[in-house]
């Protein structure tokens, strides 16, 4: 059987990792990986591969950025010759990218089998592009890797629960199998003269928080924090730094900017950072799982039990709920106690979600019998 992963943006990178290494020990299984070339700067892919020893790509479309259409159509044309030469007996699809949307509209209209690791996941935000894209991979494929309960009940609630199976979060597996690793490799605290508990980690890159007229007055804001509290780290993802480059704003030497960071980096970086400060979906998460209090700048979360658990908070663009939170994040931090952590695994899993999801598809495609159109 030859099952084949579609990725193209930096977190599908990482959660290919565990799955990629558990098809490793399954030699009666052809594992392919297409690269859709949507995020292609060394320093949001390359790295990414070399880090986390991925296998080389077995196809690399090189799409690259665009508009949502255009980018969701190229993507789709190349995906589509792509399956037809190959022809893959199983479609990966992983997250809520524009290449996770193209690949199965291209995959289920061919009438491949497909599947959807992270399904479930609702913001309830129809605004957001990866909204729209993950609702419409859930309703397209055919098996639905769920990392959550709350992802469960979602699926439920939209008619797809004969589809879901509850596998736990592969990010987890990567957390778990990076950590170590991270310690004793990354240099990112000596390089950005960094100490343990001492600063803050910051990234944004959501559309909703990267126009000029949102980005600079909350910049602005988390600049004032922290030189009154905590100096903060400041990553940037090349669509905000696009933004501030035309915006001639200054910062002070507190809120401290420097290039996206490699997996390794990231990780060390939010281990040892006393509070991250994030939009992004899956550093919520791995703050949880390194022991990390997080403050969401979203209006809501699709990783509600990380905020019922007690060791994340919304606060969305408000600049006094932002000072609320990064103020009692200083002053009296999330205690990661073992109630705490066991209802981290018990929502997330213990690090086992790719195994659980790769013997899923070795058991239920076996002798899949679809007519497909090619
Ligand atoms: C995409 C995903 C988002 C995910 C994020 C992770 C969609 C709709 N969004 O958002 O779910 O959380 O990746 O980072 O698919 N750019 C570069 N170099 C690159 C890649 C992008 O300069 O290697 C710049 C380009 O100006 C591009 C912009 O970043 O237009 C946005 O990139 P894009 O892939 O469209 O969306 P992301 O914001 O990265």
């Amino acid at each position: 059987m030859h099952i084949m992963s579609i990725v193209g943006a930096r977190p599908q990178f990482v959660k290919l990792a565990p799955i990629s290494r558990e098809f490793e020990k399954h030699p009666d299984l052809k594992h392919s990986v297409v690269h859709t070339g949507q995020h292609y700067d060394p320093q949001m892919s390359a790295v990414f591969f070399e880090e986390l020893e991925l296998p080389k790509p077995d196809r690399d479309l090189g799409v690259g950025s665009a508009s949502h259409a255009v980018q969701t159509g190229k993507l789709m044309q190349e995906l589509e010759a792509c399956f037809i030469d190959d022809s893959p007996d199983v479609v990966m699809v992983y997250g809520d990218t524009n290449s996770t949307l193209a690949a199965c509209l291209a995959s289920t209209k061919l009438l491949m089998p497909t599947v959807h690791v992270e399904a479930g996941l609702r913001s309830f935000n129809r605004d957001m592009p990866e909204e729209i894209n993950r609702i419409v991979a859930d309703h397209c494929c055919d098996r639905l890797y769920v990392p959550s309960p709350t992802g469960m009940k979602n699926l439920t609630d939209e008619n797809l629960s004969s589809r879901a199976v509850f596998t736990g979060d592969v990010m987890r597996d990567v957390v778990e199998h990076n950590r170590k690793l991270a310690a004793s490799k990354s240099e990112i605290l000596s390089t950005l003269s960094l100490a343990p508990n001492e600063f803050a980690l910051l990234t944004l890159h959501r559309p909703v928080n990267t126009t000029p007229e949102a980005l600079v007055p909350l910049l602005k804001t988390l600049d004032a924090l922290a030189q009154q509290n905590l100096p903060i780290v400041f990553p940037v993802h090349p669509r905000t730094r696009a933004v501030l480059d035309d915006c001639d704003v200054q910062f002070s030497s507190a809120l401290q900017l420097v290039e996206p960071l490699a997996y390794l980096d990231m990780l060390q970086a939010a281990e040892a950072a006393l509070v991250v400060l994030t939009d992004s979906g899956g550093l919520q998460k791995e703050a949880a799982f390194l022991n990390t209090q997080c403050i969401t700048l979203r209006e809501e979360t699709e990783w509600v039990e990380t905020v019922d658990i007690g060791v994340n908070c919304i606060v969305g663009q408000d600049a006094e709920k932002i000072a609320d939170a990064f103020q009692r994040a200083v002053s009296n931090p999330v205690q990661f106690d073992s109630s705490k952590l066991q209802q981290i695994e018990r929502c997330f899993g213990d690090g086992n979600a790719a195994r659980a999801i790769v013997e899923d598809i070795a058991k239920s495609f076996e002798s899949s019998n679809k007519q497909r159109r090619v």
